[in-house]
């Protein structure tokens, strides 16, 4: 059946990119029922004034500001979901829209952040003459420790703490280096819905001296790490044959995805891909994508895959998603990457990245990665499929100029 040519309610909004821009805000403020705060946030744009701008970092002289657009068709967890994207890329967000499209006959988009969501810290200690002796001292103090970084915690993030965070425990092992052998100590965080750097950093910054005094070690590294392989989100998608373009177009996505797995200098294009959608929308919400694009790339390097087809085996940097073909012929993708995102705190407090939360619904960091990661998934059909298709050139060309 034809679809009608108006602003539905959901995230279908055919030709919503033939209409002007502030048509298209009236349509989200509409369909979403924003609030006056967030349509006006939007309507004036997210650039900073020169003294907000030399209030949040250091030696600035401008501004600089992202073209921020909408994504439609997307159905995430069987939900409408009007996913804002803020990317000075031409053709990401009607790609996108085209992508999330193509799944919606499929059901969509199904996403799952971990049940599990913590943030992980590390100190590590050196010129520690027994890594044993100290790995069993510490073990031996592990409750007592525990119990002062939630003291820190507690006095110094107490939002996070009135949502259910939480210190969830501590972890010694010995860590051989060229520069000797290592206590490396683990901290579990529990940060809830903020990004938790902060919070985690600080806790190690408290407890630090008080570990290097049980270990007699120097300190030497108390700090988050990026890896964050306690906030890992799962996304997967169905897209019919016939939409993908027929059983050689999904051929071609398959073998495509294959070579990307075996190749790392494919496997960071296709990653990049990736992260084009990803990060659009942790750029629009104000995440800090570095920590986001760090931990993929580490995410990555991680895997255990069975990429030549001669059993699973730890691979080299490979891809953070797979394609592959179902008994119908289908195409069907998952995604599987670390999400360290925030909905509290932090530049998240900027009023249009609020507004994008009230665009997406989402009132939680495990929601806003699922959506995320059904973005990523999304974004790299579109590039793959337009590559296997007609090239990226004329094939993304084509989408930000007639729109999808
Ligand atoms: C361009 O920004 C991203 C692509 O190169 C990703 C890919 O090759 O899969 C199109």
């Amino acid at each position: 059946m034809e679809e009608p040519k108006r602003i539905s309610r959901g995230s279908r909004l055919p030709e919503f990119y033939k209409r002007s821009v502030e048509e298209r805000l009236e349509a989200v403020s509409e369909i979403r029922k924003l609030g006056a705060e967030s349509i006006e946030a939007l309507r004036r744009g997210g650039g900073l004034s020169i003294e907000g701008a030399n209030a949040a970092i250091e030696n600035v002289v401008s501004t600089i500001s992202y073209p921020l657009g909408i994504a439609t068709n997307f159905r995430i967890n069987d939900r409408d979901v009007l996913v804002p994207m803020a990317t000075e890329e031409p053709s990401v967000i009607a790609a996108a829209s085209k992508a999330a499209k193509d799944a919606r006959p499929g059901g969509g988009f199904h996403s799952k952040a971990g049940a599990v969501w913590w943030g992980t810290g590390e100190i590590h200690l050196d010129r520690i003459a027994d890594v044993a002796e100290a790995q069993k001292r510490l073990t031996e103090h592990q409750g007592e420790l525990i119990e002062e970084c939630r003291e820190i915690m507690r006095k110094n993030s107490r939002t996070t703490v009135s949502r259910g965070g939480d210190v969830r425990g501590i972890e010694a092992t010995a860590l051989k280096t060229r520069e000797g052998e290592k206590l490396l100590v683990k901290v579990f965080v529990d940060t809830v819905d903020s990004m938790g750097a902060n919070t985690i950093n600080t806790i190690l910054e408290g407890i630090g001296p008080r570990i290097a005094e049980i270990t007699s070690g120097r300190l030497l590294l108390p700090i988050v790490s990026n890896l964050d392989d306690f906030k890992i989100v799962t996304a997967s998608v169905r897209i019919g044959r016939d939409v993908a373009g027929g059983e050689e177009m999904v051929d071609k996505i398959v073998s495509a995805a294959a070579s990307a797995e075996a190749d790392p200098y494919r496997a960071a294009t296709h990653n990049k891909g990736i992260l084009n959608g990803v990060i659009a929308v942790a750029t629009a919400t104000m995440q800090d994508a570095r920590a986001i694009e760090a931990g993929a790339h580490a995410h990555a390097a991680m895997q255990f895959r069975n990429i030549a087809n001669d059993g699973y085996k730890p691979s080299r940097y490979t891809t953070l998603s797979t394609w592959s073909r179902d008994e119908n012929g289908d195409l069907v993708g998952t995604l599987e990457m670390p999400m360290p995102v925030a909905r509290i705190g932090g530049a998240t407090r900027h009023p249009v990245a609020q507004a994008c939360f009230e665009i997406m619904d989402v009132h939680t960091a495990p929601e806003l990665a699922e959506i995320m990661g059904a973005v990523g998934l999304a974004q790299n059909y579109a590039a793959l499929r337009a590559i296997a298709y007609e090239g990226i050139q004329k094939g993304h060309m084509r989408l930000a100029k007639r729109g999808h």
